[in-house]
């Protein structure tokens, strides 16, 4: 029987150590003497370089952000819910080389992607928000997306992959280090903590990387990344790693649902338009990179999927994304060729792992944006 855990001696160092009191700052100003300030108008609330007390959640200017926060919190779920035994045995007895090749390297990919989701989001975006009502539904976002970084690991883990290959393949195989590499061009600039944003040029800057973030890399990358497992789960094959997925694909659903809505309403506040050159720019690097990904993941086909499928998709999908942003369609005429796909966003929970609990997840209707 394990030991009672206590939380109060999990970090105890063996030796107290002493430190010295803190000395209060010597500044013209007391802080600790009582101050009066004057209550703050939500109206004055900007989603960046406002000066309202960030502090202050209501009255919000953006319910619309409160309300993302709320959907978000009824989605819960962790990869220890969902049985991993079936895949074990699939992945070592019937996945065929070729499948075995797709499934490691889009986990690979995944995993790598969604740190860098994480980060992006916590290190970036939410310290330029200005709205406490933005930055709440993005601190959930960066829980989401450390719990998708989990799903991943449990599910290296449970299938006895080489963690040390499989981390590392982002950095040696040049397809999947393409997407990364231009993430982390799209956003190196952002990412600094003295960007300034009253700079017009370097608010552009920062709409077009947020844009690449939500619309391309999670709304596009993210939500067709997945359809390569998904193909496998079609047949019977790697149900549980799919089922993981799906649940992570609701979560992206949202993030992009947000940060289209966050892209919108920044560029109607600070009278804006993202720049159609440089749209298209990052649309070609976009899909260039994703065409160099699937030739190298899908360099043999799998049965009911190839490279060709997987590009197609992805240009139908951007599509999509750039009319929910109110852009120019990239990729005009491009078909919807894997139509099951959606129907994987809008998962229905069918079977009751949640038994000992009364949380039921949200029905996939309930989830429809577009
Ligand atoms: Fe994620
Ligand atoms: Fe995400």
């Amino acid at each position: 029987m394990n030991a009672a855990f206590r939380f109060d001696d999990w970090d105890t160092p063996a030796t107290p150590v002493a430190v010295a009191p803190e000395k209060p700052a010597k500044t013209e100003v007391d802080r600790n003497q009582p101050t009066r300030l004057a209550p703050i108008n939500a109206a004055d609330k900007r989603i960046v370089n406002g000066q309202a007390d960030i502090n202050q959640l209501a009255p919000f200017k953006y319910p619309w952000a409160w309300e993302f926060f709320l959907k978000a919190n009824r989605n819960h779920w962790t990869p220890l819910e969902i049985s991993m035994a079936q895949d074990v045995h699939d992945y070592h007895h019937k996945l065929t080389s070729a499948e075995r090749h797709v499934f490691e390297n889009v986990l690979a990919y995944l995993t790598t992607s969604d740190i860098l989701a994480m980060r992006n989001i916590g290190l970036a975006v939410m310290e330029k928000m200005s709205a406490p009502e933005l930055q709440i539904y993005q601190a959930r976002q960066v829980y989401e997306e450390a719990l998708h970084t989990w799903t991943y690991q449990h599910c290296i883990e449970s299938l006895g992959l080489d963690q040390q290959e499989i981390y590392n393949r982002y950095r040696v195989v040049p397809a999947i280090h393409g997407k990364i590499a231009l993430a982390n061009r799209r956003l190196e600039k952002v990412l600094r903590s003295d960007f300034d944003l009253t700079d017009r040029a370097n608010l552009h800057e920062f709409a077009l990387s947020y844009f690449f973030f939500a619309v391309i890399f999670e709304g596009c990358w993210f939500y067709n990344g997945f359809t390569p497992v998904f193909a496998l789960q079609r047949r019977g094959l790697m149900k549980g790693a799919a089922e993981q997925l799906q649940y992570i694909m609701r979560d992206e659903v949202l993030h992009c649902a947000f940060g289209i809505r966050v892209v919108r309403e920044l560029l109607k506040e600070e009278d804006m338009t993202l720049d159609p050159q440089a749209l298209r720019q990052l649309w070609d690097e976009a899909e260039a990179a994703e065409t160099a990904y699937a030739a190298f993941i899908l360099r043999d086909p799998i049965l009911g999927y190839n490279a060709e499928l997987h590009v197609q998709q992805f240009r139908f999908i951007a599509n999509r994304r750039a009319r929910q942003v109110g852009v120019e369609e990239p990729f005009p005429g491009a078909e919807n060729v894997l139509p099951w796909l959606d129907e994987q966003a809008n998962l229905r929970k069918e079977k009751n792992f949640f038994e000992t609990r009364v949380t039921e997840y949200q029905t996939g209707g309930a989830l429809a944006w577009e």
